[in-house]
């Protein structure tokens, strides 16, 4: 929501009609008295997310944790190598999800001019901090150390720049006086907001898939379960961000220069190498038939999706060499029903006395 100075003077008659309303909306540089008037909508696929986001409605509390928390406490039912990687994959996405909510809070929608992309974007800030609930959730029941998996990046180096480097990405807004409306700045908001979908569709991919190698291994059930339900909910945020970035393309083109463009490709491309690096550092040898080739291979072919989502060319035509995961991603790999999938479907709207 943008901030005016409406409500500073006296009151002075000033109608609009719904088309003047409309003409002057946008994501970002728009007329907004900061009051919500969602109808009539300018921007209809923000609703549309809206509306999945609340069918998605799930509570960690109800998946299953049991078995998990079994084989964690049985010393023969997981290697020390798969324990290791569960827990760094585990401290990652805590730690991305916790920077994420802040990330969206402080940073993104204070700029949003459109106000039904102000309530999707506020409906995302509630799952990131679902999401934050979810591996506390999971900490406790697996009665985990805290610190070894929330505070891991204070010991381990690699976990430390790779937080560093997801918030230098999404914090170059950050600054409380930074405000959109010039081409440098709106420039500047865009570059944010692609960061964004890098989070959202390349920097979770290596973690999510490390708990889909060990559920299809039979090992750990309910924390894939669990994943399963923060991935159907990052696909929306991915599906909404590239929204958010193809829409203000739309509405100020002349943001969308060569030498921006180049900028973009190469930030996609570092992250690709970045995940690739954190995954390779994680999986090592191998894990269950999970390679270092192979997680390449995939982190290219995710980051080619994104690229192709933003409009811009594919930078390595590599393919999935886990086509089983379809399984368990429904959506984001291909466009696929996900609820055909394990992962129960919730109807919200009926109160339980
Ligand atoms: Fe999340
Ligand atoms: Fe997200």
């Amino acid at each position: 929501m943008a901030t005016n100075d409406l409500f500073q003077g006296a009151f002075e008659k000033k109608p609009f009609d719904n088309s003047e309303l409309i003409n002057k909306r946008r994501v970002i540089n728009g007329y907004d008295d900061g009051l919500m008037q969602v109808s009539p909508l300018k921007h209809p696929w923000a609703q549309e997310i809206f509306n999945i986001m609340i069918k998605n409605t799930w509570v960690p509390q109800e998946v299953p944790m049991q078995k998990d928390v079994d084989m964690w406490n049985d010393p023969k039912a997981l290697t020390e190598n798969e324990r290791r990687v569960y827990e760094r994959s585990l401290a990652f996405v805590s730690n991305l999800d916790g920077l994420q909510t802040n990330n969206l809070a402080c940073n993104i929608i204070r700029h949003i001019t459109s106000p039904e992309v102000v309530l999707a974007i506020a409906r995302q800030t509630y799952e990131e901090a679902l999401h934050v609930h979810s591996y506390a959730t999971m900490v406790e029941a697996l009665a985990l150390d805290p610190e070894a998996i929330y505070g891991l990046y204070r010991k381990d180096q690699d976990l430390y720049e790779k937080n560093q480097t997801v918030l230098r990405a999404v914090s170059k807004i950050s600054d409380p006086t930074f405000k959109t409306g010039s081409f440098s700045d709106d420039q500047l908001f865009l570059e944010a907001c692609v960061s964004n979908v890098i989070l959202e569709g390349i920097y979770f991919y290596s973690a999510f898939l490390i708990f889909y190698v060990l559920r299809r291994n039979n090992k750990m059930p309910g924390s894939a379960e669990m994943i399963q339900f923060i991935n159907r909910d990052e696909d929306m945020h991915l599906r909404l961000f590239t929204h958010i970035v193809n829409t203000i393309r739309q509405e100020q083109p002349e943001l969308w220069n060569e030498e921006f463009q180049s900028r973009l490709i190469q930030n996609v491309k570092d992250a690709v190498e970045m995940e690739f690096a954190w995954g390779a550092a994680c999986v090592r040898e191998g894990i269950l038939g999970l390679t270092q080739e192979a997680l390449r291979e995939y982190l290219q072919f995710v980051g080619d999706m994104r690229l192709v989502a933003l409009g811009l060319p594919k930078q390595w035509n590599s393919q999935n060499p886990f086509p089983w995961i379809d399984e368990y991603t429904q959506g984001n790999m291909i466009e696929v029903n996900f609820f055909e999938g394990t992962v129960r479907e919730y109807q919200t709207g009926t109160l339980e006395w």
